[in-house]
């Protein structure tokens, strides 16, 4: 770095995530009985003062009197303070070290605790400019050093000037005495840190808003402890995903835009231009056109079970890797399951109905417990396995069908066939996927093969019930109830129609496709797809991804993580090998896997190394995404 470039830096809210001012007096009025409203006064004070809206002195005096602080308060306010670093600037700790002849902490707050927390970090004790207490001899604070120019309004402005500063200098702070710097034509740059405050009036007035000490240091082209300032990395959330997902991105410091509806294929086409991250649910079509024009995009999450809407294939060879949430909604489906079995074994729907009629039919005819009965699952994967767990749970015996291989749970069966299935259950409940061979998988045939009096639910997907045959065995009293969720043709919105063969017909619920649909399920959504799309960004984890090549990664520690998407053609893993190996780089750690169109290879390499490899990785042929993780 050159000698002449100055920074200068802020504490309160910007070094600490606080005001030193709020903790102490936490400390000072712990056991005081007017704690609460002295308290909320002290935040008042300080507000005020960081707007500019009260004399600093005057500011700096009504908080001494409010708190009336001890020196054994402030041994205690530093130990606290030390463990409210900012985040950036605790992982960046080596630019402190590293510039600490140039850097100058400014406060109008206090040398008595600020120079035990900043010197920690390598700045030098000279460096540190503030104010200072005055004490009574007895370890009472009962005052300031009043000629002191930061405690007075444009105190950071005269110590400035003092000091005199041969070079460039640049500010960072989140109030607006820091911004007085560059007003006064002293500073060259004011960056207003939103790290843990936003003062609108502060925010106005600046050169750049840094979220980040990253973003300051990435600005300035200085090294930074991250590969990437988190707060660059644009994230789109759209269709009013749930708010424990927007909390989670911008708790991890990404740029998170929001839309409560869905786009069409231009308006997205047009959004997601800067866009590194997309947050759909069902609606929102991610077509090849959309994705052509998705440059910066590296992962979509979508925030539900099924990714039909998503061109899967283009996004794979433009290096998107796509995330959702296969086992968020499991638990909800089992229990409606569960609830309908139960309701149907007993009539309790017809019962209910007939009630609201005036009818009161009280009879214990064709009702039955499901204790002891078969339930027979058909597709026997996370839904399958929890039903299954439950319904012993019950007291049911479990008996079950799947056409891979599958491990029983607890004491179910596994039946060789369908038709054993079939024949033995009272009981028969669908949870195959959706493809497409799966179509009319239960028609007549099969139903014909079921017991007399059994009870049938498909909440899985409409088209594997051939749904006439459904209603004929209703009505033929062959089948005794059933429950079904799904359709082979279900209604685009709330305000249409919805017309089935089923409707009318005795102890037969009918649901609109709500099996999944529980806030605990969208919650879990929330967080789950949140989780997979970050352990993505920062780690290049993939486990999971619905088109990626699935790698767990262990955390990158003490090393650099090169991730190189590229098109599945052989040669390219050793094209990697050679680059590194003709610019004398250290392997630490290597993973490769691929699918039918890609390859993902992870490559940890020690930190020192010329940064001219890494154009040359990028300009290896059939490279699709490359990226540096640190
Ligand atoms: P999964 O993929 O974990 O399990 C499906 C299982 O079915 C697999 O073990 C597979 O081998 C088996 N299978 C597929 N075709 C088969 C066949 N013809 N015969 C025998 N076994 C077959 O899926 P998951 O999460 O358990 O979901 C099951 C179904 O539930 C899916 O169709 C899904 O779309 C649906 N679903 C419905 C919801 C609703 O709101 N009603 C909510 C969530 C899921």
């Amino acid at each position: 770095m050159k000698p002449n470039k100055y920074f200068v830096i802020d504490f309160d809210s910007t070094f600490t995530k606080v005001e030193a001012f709020d903790v102490l007096a936490d400390i000072a009025l712990k056991d005081h009985p007017d704690r609460e409203s002295s308290k909320k006064k002290i935040a008042d004070i300080t507000n005020l003062g960081m707007e500019g809206k009260l004399s600093l002195r005057d500011s700096i005096q009504q908080r001494i009197d409010l708190l009336q602080p001890e020196k054994r308060h402030i041994l205690s306010l530093v130990s606290h303070l030390k463990g409210l670093v900012s985040e950036s600037f605790k992982r960046n700790k080596d630019f402190f070290a590293t510039h600490s002849e140039n850097i100058y902490v400014i406060s109008n707050g206090f040398k008595e605790f600020i120079e035990p927390v900043v010197t920690e970090f390598g700045i030098r004790k000279e460096n540190v400019l503030a104010n200072e207490f005055v004490t009574d001899g007895n370890g009472k604070i009962i005052g300031f050093d009043v000629n002191n120019p930061l405690s007075a309004n444009q105190g950071k402005v005269e110590q400035l000037k003092k000091l005199n500063l041969p070079g460039d200098i640049y500010v960072i702070g989140d109030g607006y005495t820091d911004y007085e710097i560059k007003h006064s034509g002293l500073a060259n740059k004011f960056y207003a840190f939103t790290e843990n405050v936003e003062r609108e009036s502060v925010l106005a007035k600046a050169d750049h808003i840094t979220p980040s000490l990253d973003e300051f240091l990435y600005l300035n082209k200085l090294n930074t402890a991250i590969s990437y300032p988190k707060n660059r990395i644009h994230v789109l959330l759209l269709e009013n995903v749930h708010p424990v997902a927007i909390e989670l991105m911008k708790a991890e410091g990404f740029n998170v835009e929001t839309y409560p509806a869905g786009l069409d294929e231009d308006e997205l086409c047009e959004k997601i231009k800067n866009v590194s991250v997309l947050g759909i649910r069902s609606k929102t079509q991610v077509t090849a056109k959309v994705l052509e024009n998705a440059n910066r995009l590296m992962a979509i999450g979508a925030f539900c079970i099924g990714t039909n809407q998503i061109d899967l294939k283009a996004a794979t060879q433009k290096g998107v890797a796509v995330f959702n949430a296969p086992f968020s909604n499991t638990r909800s489906v089992v229990e409606m399951a569960i609830a309908e079995m139960i309701m149907l074994i007993r009539g309790f729907y017809d019962k209910s109905n007939k009630m609201h009629q005036g009818k009161w039919d009280k009879s214990a005819k064709g009702s039955f417990e499901v204790r002891g009965k078969k339930l027979g699952i058909i597709g026997y994967g996370s839904i399958g396995t929890q039903l299954s767990v439950l319904a012993e749970n019950l007291g049911m015996k479990v008996l079950f069908y799947d056409q891979e291989e599958k491990l029983a749970m607890g004491n179910a069966t596994k039946c060789k066939s369908l038709k054993e299935l079939l024949h033995e259950s009272d009981v028969v409940t669908l949870h195959v996927d959706g493809r497409p061979t799966n179509a009319n998988i239960i028609g007549k045939h099969e139903f014909a093969q079921m017991k007399k009096g059994v009870i049938f639910l498909n909440l899985s997907r409409g088209h594997v019930v051939d749904v006439n045959a459904l209603r004929e065995n209703i009505l033929s009293g062959h089948v005794a109830g059933c429950a079904v969720d799904v359709f082979p043709y279900e209604p685009i919105s709330n305000e249409e129609e919805f017309i089935s063969e089923l409707r009318g017909l005795p102890n037969t619920i009918l649901t609109p496709h709500i099996g999944g649909s529980t806030l605990e399920a969208q919650e879990n959504i929330g967080s789950f797809v949140p989780g997979k799309l970050m352990d993505y960004i920062n780690n290049g984890n993939t486990s999971n991804s619905v088109n990626f090549p699935n790698l767990t990664l262990p955390t990158l520690e003490n090393a650099h993580r090169l991730i190189h998407v590229h098109h599945n053609v052989p040669g390219i893993l050793a094209r990697i090998n050679q680059t590194l190996a003709d610019n004398g780089i250290n392997i630490v750690g290597q993973y490769l896997k691929t699918n039918e169109l890609i390859g993902y290879v992870i490559t940890d390499i020690n930190k020192e190394y010329d940064k001219e490899v890494i154009k040359q990785l990028r300009a290896i042929e059939h490279t699709i995404k490359f990226r540096v993780l640190y």
